[in-house]
């Protein structure tokens, strides 16, 4: 069945809503409208969209400050946005890409263009949303041979995702940590299951086994440059400040950034799971084994800039991990 696309016109006055209507309803899109910013913002909230087209001279909230609230709406941002804007106005345009617009239109429309735009950034969105439906699926192959769970390798990207703002990276190195870092442990469909599920502590050559899932991860992702990031990651994850981790005993920022970021979000998670020779540790319990270290895992573990962060926004993990708990299981079967 083809996909209808929801487009959401949001514009003060009743004949450009008219207008965007005659051009785009013919052509099989279903068309929302909106007369408000505040009005855009509920139907985001309530309903399924799949881009919008915003104007900017609107009373009370014009269209830069509605785009700003979508882009910086984790709901919401990746929906695409096209500005409409006056004719000619190098500074609408400016503001619009401040506002963090995907495109914009001038008026008045031209409606072979805006047909065009309107068709290239649906087809863009596609392609990104198939890329990131087949990132999840390969990660949740690596699930069929371990005790992970999805929600383990989803809650990895998210809390990577936290402490990559945190740090002040870019926003396009936050979207593809959390996306890429659900990769990380994708070697272990290499690994022998009954070591990966074994009732009891891994003895010295199981541990040896394990630690090629590092490796294996990095030649199942490959070279595409795309995956370039998730490689880094599934290479380097179990690497270590202080130079003890494995493959390679990389030290200090040898090790690459996103690999630091995601061995602490992927400690903290692993800690709070239960497996079956462990039991589950709550949240403070789990700060406490990161910060104090309990023997096996020390804090000279982790990038020190890295590990203040978590300590400052340790509940943001807590939140994160309730938020996206794993449902209820009996004898490992999930519960409906
Ligand atoms: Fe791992
Ligand atoms: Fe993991």
């Amino acid at each position: 069945m083809e996909k209808i696309y929801k487009i959401l016109c949001v514009d003060d006055e009743d004949f450009n809503l008219d207008l965007l209507e005659t051009i785009l309803s013919p052509l099989g899109y279903e068309l929302l409208t909106a007369q408000s910013g505040k009005a855009a913002l509920e139907t985001l909230t309530a309903r399924h969209v799949d881009l919008v087209l915003l104007d900017i001279n609107m009373p009370e909230m014009d269209g830069y400050e509605v785009c700003g609230k979508i882009k910086s709406d984790p709901q919401t941002r990746h929906i695409p946005v096209i500005m409409i804007t006056s004719l000619d106005s190098r500074d609408n345009k400016l503001r619009s890409i401040e506002a963090g617009a995907d495109e914009f239109l001038g008026k008045p429309l031209d409606q072979s263009e805006l047909l065009l735009r309107v068709k290239n950034i649906l087809a863009a969105r596609d392609y990104e949303d198939t890329f990131t439906y087949l990132i999840h699926a390969l990660a949740r192959t690596s699930e069929a041979n371990d005790m992970d769970t999805g929600n383990h390798i989803l809650r990895v990207g998210e809390y990577s995702a936290i402490i990559a703002r945190e740090l002040g990276m870019p926003e396009k190195f936050i979207e593809t940590i959390r996306l890429q870092a659900t990769l990380h442990d994708m070697g272990k469909v290499h690994i022998p299951s009954h070591i990966l599920k074994k009732d009891g502590r891994l003895n010295e050559s199981e541990m040896e086994e394990v630690k090629k899932h590092s490796a294996f991860g990095a030649m199942i992702i490959g070279d595409h440059p795309r995956l370039a990031f998730g490689k880094r990651i599934a290479l380097s994850h179990h690497e270590k400040w202080d130079g003890t981790g494995y493959p390679t005993g990389l030290k200090g920022e040898e090790i690459p950034l996103e690999a630091r970021i995601v061995a602490i979000a992927d400690c903290y998670d692993a800690l709070r799971n239960s497996r079956i020779y462990k039991p589950r540790y709550d949240h403070w319990a789990a700060c406490k084994v990161i910060t104090e270290g309990d023997g096996r895992l020390q804090p000279e573990h982790f990038d020190p800039q890295i590990l203040a962060i978590f300590k400052r926004i340790e509940p943001m993990f807590a939140a994160l991990y309730d938020k996206l708990k794993d449902a209820p299981t009996v004898n490992g079967n999930p519960l409906h």
